[in-house]
């Protein structure tokens, strides 16, 4: 692989042997999957921060690497818990003190603490910049809502590209594998405002689309456009895509009015599609759910303000609570607006933020059965932690928390 002078530098030890080892090791992963050279990067998100996911041998390594810093700008996805209320979560002591270290290591690194899977939301992505970042949901994002361009890394992998600003330069960095495979039509009357629609739309296309890069057409634009993040967490929930192309969304779109694609082949994706997925979530009964949750990908500041007016005379009893995850920037947001959120609390609606309930400890905190509006949040809720989970849309949970639990 082609180096440049900065890059054998780094490698000879110049800048330390934690830069020399992860220049190494981006090396030989570029070199495994075909990369001629390395490109810099202007961002880098990393994911695999719970103490849940990676243990004690990641904490290690973490404590390890934080001696240096990053090169880039680099933020991090979520963790196990609230960092300010974890107490009142059930959280054991000992499990917090672990999540703390990993934090602090970040910290050293130089990493902001955003503990969000939406970066997009937080950070200014410019529209053909190379990044490097890890968590699905945003990695389709940026490629195909932002235009930026990255593959789908690992925490890892992130994480060493932000130590050196550079990544390998294969898959979705070269505009050549950004081009259509096939085409899918989406049936028009699907409501592109709901979550649980679009998370299942999204889910039902990666499990018939393995690979490739679909171009998508007849997708009704939402009312916020940052609703696609449904589909397209539906969509890395179910497969290893990591390019969608949007027609009227996607910037890579502009590129095709030069492009043959009539020769690509074409499906169809419909109301029965989204059906089947409702049917493959369904375990729980409205009456039995330890959490409601929303929140996955995070919540923006308008659908947390949408939820929290839609439950304003809601009191949840003992043992049932509604979980609402998103960004610390969120909360503050929600705070100056003037809501308390310990009388969101007393109510049983907790507003949480650095967290993810996928990597959270679930079975220590008590938790066996959930209802969701996100398809993501199902699939690996049932999945790495063997928890029942119901897929409900958002507006008939609202309409049925009020219907139930209203105290008027
Ligand atoms: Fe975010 Fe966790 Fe869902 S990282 S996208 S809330 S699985």
């Amino acid at each position: 692989m082609y180096l440049n002078k900065y890059e054998e530098s780094i490698l000879n030890g110049e800048y330390g042997p934690i830069k020399a080892k992860a220049l190494k090791a981006l090396v030989k992963m570029g070199e495994a999957l075909g990369a001629d050279r390395l490109i810099e990067i202007t961002h880098a998100h990393i994911s695999g921060i719970s103490y849940t996911t990676i243990g004690e041998a990641g904490l290690e390594l973490l404590k390890e690497l934080s001696a240096e810093r990053v090169y880039v700008d680099a933020s991090c996805n979520p963790a196990g818990f609230d960092l300010e209320r974890w107490r009142l979560l059930g959280v054991p002591e000992e499990y917090y003190e672990k999540q703390i270290e990993i934090i602090n290591s970040l910290r050293r690194m130089g990493v902001k603490i955003t503990l969000s899977c939406t970066p997009y939301l937080i950070e200014n992505i410019r529209p053909a910049t190379h990044i490097s970042w890890a968590e699905s949901n945003a990695v389709l994002y940026a490629n195909s809502v932002l235009g930026a361009l990255t593959n789908r890394e690992g925490g890892l992998s992130a994480l060493l590209a932000a130590l050196v600003g550079r990544t390998p330069n294969y898959g979705l960095h070269i505009d050549e594998n950004r081009k259509p495979s096939i085409i899918v039509n989406i049936e028009p009357n699907i409501d592109p405002n709901e979550p649980s629609v679009l998370g299942s739309l999204g889910y039902s296309l990666g499990q018939i689309i393995g690979y490739g890069v679909p171009y998508i057409i007849n997708f009704r634009r939402p009312n916020n456009l940052e609703m696609v993040k449904y589909f397209l967490a539906g969509i890395g929930a179910s497969s290893a895509l990591g390019l969608i192309i949007i027609s009227q969304i996607s910037p890579d779109e502009r590129r095709l009015r030069r492009t043959d694609l009539r020769n690509l082949e074409r499906m169809d994706l419909d109301k029965r599609n989204i059906k089947n997925v409702f049917e493959t979530f369904n375990d729980v009964q409205l009456e039995d759910f330890d959490i409601v949750y929303f929140g996955c990908p995070h919540l923006s500041l308008n659908e947390v303000l949408h939820i929290l007016e839609h439950v304003k005379n809601v009191r949840l009893p003992k043992g049932k609570r509604m979980w609402l995850t998103t960004s610390r920037k969120v909360v503050s947001e929600i705070m100056a607006l003037g809501y308390n959120i310990d009388d969101l609390w007393s109510r049983g609606i907790l507003l949480l933020s650095d967290m993810c309930p996928v990597v959270a400890p679930l079975r220590i905190i008590k938790v066996n059965s959930v209802i969701t509006d996100s398809v993501k949040a199902a699939h690996y809720l049932r999945k790495l932690h063997g928890i029942k989970v119901t897929l409900m849309e958002r507006r008939r949970i609202l309409k049925l928390m009020n219907e139930i639990y209203s105290r008027c």
